[in-house]
């Protein structure tokens, strides 16, 4: 089964269901790429940070030299890092991501978080103290440089990822090359209804990510909220004969999001493509879109200090 797609402005048309690859280990990741491809998936969400480009990079490989895709059919994703803010750093970092994954273009390319780290080798720059060192890069000069690389053809599309509305609008009032792309951290425990309605009016294409509200997160305590658990969940996953993960994914792509869950398990990771032969009632949806917390995992919140920390604004 494939997932439908949604049409980027540049008219390029990316599915709405990618395949997650952060925190999955490099010895584990290829495989997964290469089930996901024949599990019907066209798309892989991909990042410096994850530290396993090389390895994703070899299982596209088998599968372009076995001829199951080309690599035309593949919308891939990478991130730009937060140390490589600086216009100097960006081309380079997006030829080391390009040279990792065995491509020549990448289908869309991310500004990993608005802040800027301390340029250098080290991914989390920290002082004597432990607190994180930054670079008043702008984001809008690191926006330029992307678009240099568009440009240069070595980019087909550039968004955001973990940009406030205000960050957005500050990209926007800059950009030659719109963003095309916003992509956070969104589940039914952090729905993200108003940043999902301000992406959607400003054109951008809105991307969920730990759309499972990660289920196997190694900071869970014992009082978080469990999406596997949810008592309101497992009712209407029986009645589709559905899993509760393709319960939540299904909310997601049917409130017009994309997703991109996470899975190096054959059967996650066939079953999380399989949600366009159900579709949930208008109750159903709100059943979900009440489960509100808001819960976020991913936060970073040892850096707020640093400037462009997003959080500071509502949404
Ligand atoms: N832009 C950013 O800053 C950012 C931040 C976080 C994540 N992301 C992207 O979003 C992707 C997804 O987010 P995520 O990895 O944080 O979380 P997620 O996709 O919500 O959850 C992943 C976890 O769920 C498990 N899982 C997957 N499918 C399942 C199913 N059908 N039933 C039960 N468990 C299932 C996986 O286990 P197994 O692997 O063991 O099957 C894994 O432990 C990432 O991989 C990354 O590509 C981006």
């Amino acid at each position: 089964m494939s997932a439908p797609t949604v049409e980027l402005p540049s008219g390029q048309k990316m599915p709405v269901v990618g395949l997650g690859t952060s925190q999955s280990r490099p010895t584990e990741v290829a495989e997964a790429v290469k089930a996901a491809i024949d599990a019907g998936y066209r798309h892989i969400d991909c990042a410096f940070k994850y530290g396993n480009e090389p390895e994703i990079g070899a299982g596209l490989k088998v599968k372009f030299e076995e001829g199951v895709v080309k690599r035309e059919d593949m919308f891939i994703t990478s991130k730009l890092w937060n140390t490589f803010h600086h216009p100097d750093d960006v081309r380079g970092a997006v030829e080391r991501s390009l040279r990792s994954l065995g491509l020549d273009y990448l289908d869309l390319y991310l500004i990993h978080w608005p802040m800027a780290f301390k340029r250098g080798d080290a991914v989390f720059p920290e002082d004597a103290e432990g607190k994180m060192m930054w670079d008043d890069t702008p984001f809008t000069d690191t926006w330029k440089a992307l678009e240099a690389c568009v440009e240069a053809g070595l980019l087909k599309n550039i968004g955001l990822s973990n940009f406030n509305s205000k960050q957005i609008q500050a990209v926007i009032d800059v950009a030659k090359v719109k963003p095309a792309v916003i992509q956070v951290e969104c589940h039914p425990y952090l729905n993200q209804k108003q940043l999902l309605q301000f992406s959607q009016e400003k054109g951008l294409v809105f991307t969920a990510y730990s759309p499972l509200c990660h289920p196997n997160r190694p900071s869970t305590k014992p009082r978080d909220p469990s999406i596997m658990e949810d008592p309101k969940l497992k009712p209407i996953a029986d009645k589709y004969g559905k899993s509760v993960a393709q319960v939540v994914l299904r909310w997601g792509v049917q409130r017009g999001a994309v997703v991109i869950p996470k899975s190096v398990t054959p059967a996650r990771i066939q079953q999380n493509i399989r949600l366009f032969d159900f579709a949930l009632t208008s109750e159903e949806m709100a059943t979900l879109d009440g489960l509100d917390v808001p819960f976020r995992i991913v936060h970073l919140d040892w850096v707020h200090h640093v400037p462009e920390w997003p959080f500071h604004e509502p949404f």
